[in-house]
């Protein structure tokens, strides 16, 4: 189930053109992603074009908008850039993201060191539409092209008692003027989950969107997805990724542990500390215009809501 249908949007809403175009652009563009090099992978036509229509159905059946492609490029968190919306579109430009590589080790049997187009090789990239919110209280709903995290955490094996997963993202301080001038947050920016949290089928690497190779300030070229999670979880332009047998100390629960949990799921119950978190603005909406009730795990409880078992959410938040 990658999208719940009872978001309890208007009906009206799922005609929507833009739904139908991005169909047929996802559908077009999907060739665009395998143009990453990987020669291989572009023949095979990897990504699932029936799924992908199967996925938008389900989209539309669900009554729910996918955000434009422009809301979601221009309306940007990357504190590495800036701490406002709009200038990350702009200067991640900059950015240098080929080559790229990524290590993935700590406690595992098999470390492994890979470029791009070793992971699109490995790991044929599907459109996966989810849904982000993030801890602001904006959400959005994005067609990702990606594959899930646990395909190379098997890979890499990890060992009996690695218990967590630490992510790292790039230090780039010569594209990258936060990491310069700003001490706000601890450079570079880390994120953590537990392995069993690492291992859900849900949990994704995302190489692209909208059938195309990620936009630098969306997290080029491979970021995490985490889409139960509040945003700040789906951390952008990963380097490392280590399994850990201790809970990785991370940027936000670090510098505002009582703003910001290690565990972050949506929960419209437990408001941040400074404001509610019971509804969301869709990005793109109108000011005016309802917000949307903010579902129990961003709508995935069905999928995820066994991992917290047991657990006090408001405790662990
Ligand atoms: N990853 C890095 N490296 N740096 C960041 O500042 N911001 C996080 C997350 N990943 C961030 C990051 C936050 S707060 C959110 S809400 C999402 O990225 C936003 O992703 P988007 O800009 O693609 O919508």
């Amino acid at each position: 189930m990658l999208i719940k249908t009872n978001t309890g949007l208007r009906s009206s809403e799922v005609t929507d053109e833009v739904i139908f175009q991005e169909r047929r652009d996802s559908l077009r563009l999907i060739g665009g992603i395998m143009a990453l090099g990987v020669a291989g992978v572009a023949k095979g036509g990897t990504v699932d074009q029936a799924a992908s229509m199967a996925r938008q159905d389900a989209l539309a059946a669900s009554n729910e908008r996918l955000t434009r492609e422009q809301d979601i490029a221009h309306y940007n968190n990357y504190y590495e850039f800036s701490f406002y919306k709009a200038p990350p579109s702009e200067l991640a430009q900059a950015m240098q993201v080929e080559p790229w590589v990524l290590e993935v080790g700590g406690l595992v049997e098999n470390p492994l060191t890979l470029s791009i187009d070793d992971l699109l090789r490995l790991f044929p990239p599907e459109e996966q539409i989810r849904r982000i919110r993030c801890v602001e209280g904006w959400s959005g709903v994005v067609p990702w092209l990606g594959f899930p995290l646990f395909h190379l955490l098997k890979k890499a094996s990890p060992l009996s008692f690695g218990k967590f997963v630490k992510f790292t993202s790039v230090m780039q301080p010569e594209t990258m003027p936060n990491q310069r001038d700003q001490k706000m947050l601890p450079w570079p920016y880390v994120e953590g989950l537990r392995l069993d949290e690492a291992m859900h089928p849900l949990a994704m690497l995302a190489v692209g969107m909208y059938g195309k190779k990620l936009l630098n300030q969306n997290g080029a070229p491979i970021r995490l997805v985490i889409p139960w999670k509040y945003g700040f979880k789906s951390i952008k332009a990963i380097v490392k990724i280590e399994v850990t047998d201790s809970l990785p100390l991370t940027s936000w629960n670090q510098v505002a542990p009582k703003d910001y949990g290690f565990y972050a799921n949506v929960n419209p119950e437990v408001p941040h500390p400074r404001w509610s978190q019971a509804t969301e603005r869709p990005l793109g909406s109108a000011f005016y215009s309802p917000r949307r009730k903010t579902e129990l795990f961003n709508g995935y409880a069905e999928e995820v809501a066994h991992l917290y078992a047991g657990m006090d959410l408001r405790q662990l938040f």
